[in-house]
């Protein structure tokens, strides 16, 4: 066995010398790198998020995931309620600017209006992310949006009434806020799959905003000219809530929702599946509103350096009847 050649004695103070400089540099090493981690925990990201209000109930669950999801990410969330007016939303985002935040969040209320405001972002290279609603802008100008195909949920809803009406059926609509990505896409991809079908038609069509109370009031107009709904085969909702205020506003005039008329609408909130349950609603196509993983996992993954984003990273949707109901309530904690 070979055995190690013995040291002389300035060749072993060499070594202790050299030691003792390594074990300087690795405690640095050590100290820096603890540094490093107490400024990333002491800076935890800040993120605005400018939502559209609180107009619905699928609108209060997303708002309420969005925020638990911050929380337990140790997100800083600055989160602005824009009570569904555009120039709220406007001065939000002026607002998370000056902040200087590390992203911004928008679900915007309705496609137009901007340009302008997303060109001061990226002239202060914060990167924006577009959530839920649509806006016409460039897509240069954001990184990526995040949402469901609103014109699948439409197309997903004509298919249902086609096949449950036999491809026969006048029916009144109740739109959602003029100028949002859902009212336009949710309307368009419906009527593409309707038209297939001569004696399918929309003989009514109002917005009622998204609310409860917007559907109750547009629905009591459209039974009052209808004359009780007569020759009316189906109500399509842009949203659950507005159909469960035509739902009311169709109990209050003795007619049975669900059987005197068939329903059909988008979100799958718990009252929809519970309206199912009761025999008065037929059918929703579901809008997830569990997303805020989807949305942060994208946003972070950008703060940290990744950059191949699709333009529309898709939330997939799909359509429920009362034969899944009970178990979507269950799923949904109603
Ligand atoms: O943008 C999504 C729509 O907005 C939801 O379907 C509706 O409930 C909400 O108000």
């Amino acid at each position: 066995m070979r055995r190690p050649a013995k040291q002389s004695g300035a060749a072993s103070k060499r070594e202790e010398k050299g030691m003792g400089i390594l074990k300087h540099l690795l405690a640095a090493a050590v100290g820096a790198a603890a540094l490093a981690s107490l400024s990333v925990s002491a800076s935890a990201q800040t993120i605005g998020f400018s939502q559209v209000g609180s107009e619905s109930d699928w609108r209060t669950a997303f708002s309420a995931d969005m925020k638990a999801e911050a929380q337990k990410r140790g997100v800083n969330l600055k989160f602005s309620d824009a009570q569904q007016k555009e120039e709220n939303q406007l001065k939000a985002v002026r607002s998370f600017i000056a902040q200087k935040v590390d992203a911004i969040i928008i679900a915007p209320v309705v496609v137009t209006g901007w340009d302008q405001v997303l060109k001061e972002a990226q002239a202060a290279k914060i990167p924006v992310f577009i959530v839920d609603r649509a806006v016409e802008s460039d897509p240069s100008l954001y990184v990526t949006r995040i949402a469901a195909d609103f014109n699948l949920e439409g197309r997903l809803a004509g298919a249902w009434l086609a096949q449950a009406s036999k491809g026969n059926c006048n029916i009144v609509e109740l739109q959602g806020t003029v100028g949002s990505a859902p009212a336009i896409e949710r309307k368009k991809g419906f009527e593409a799959v309707i038209s297939l079908f001569p004696s399918m038609k929309i003989v009514k069509s109002q917005s009622g905003n998204f609310t409860t109370s917007g559907g109750k009031e547009v629905m009591e107009s459209f039974i009052k000219a209808t004359d009780s709904l007569k020759g009316i085969c189906a109500v399509w909702a842009h949203n659950d809530n507005m159909m469960l205020g035509a739902i009311q506003a169709m109990k209050e005039a003795g007619l049975k929702p669900g059987k005197d008329v068939l329903t059909v609408s988008v979100d799958g909130v718990p009252d929809i599946f519970k309206a199912m349950l009761a025999g008065e609603s037929d059918a929703s196509v579901e809008l997830k509103s569990d997303i805020g993983k989807y949305i942060y996992d994208v946003v972070q993954g950008y703060l940290k350096g990744k950059r191949d984003y699709p333009k529309w990273v898709l939330i997939p949707s799909d359509l429920h009847t009362p034969a899944d109901a009970d178990e979507m309530l269950k799923k949904k904690g109603g």
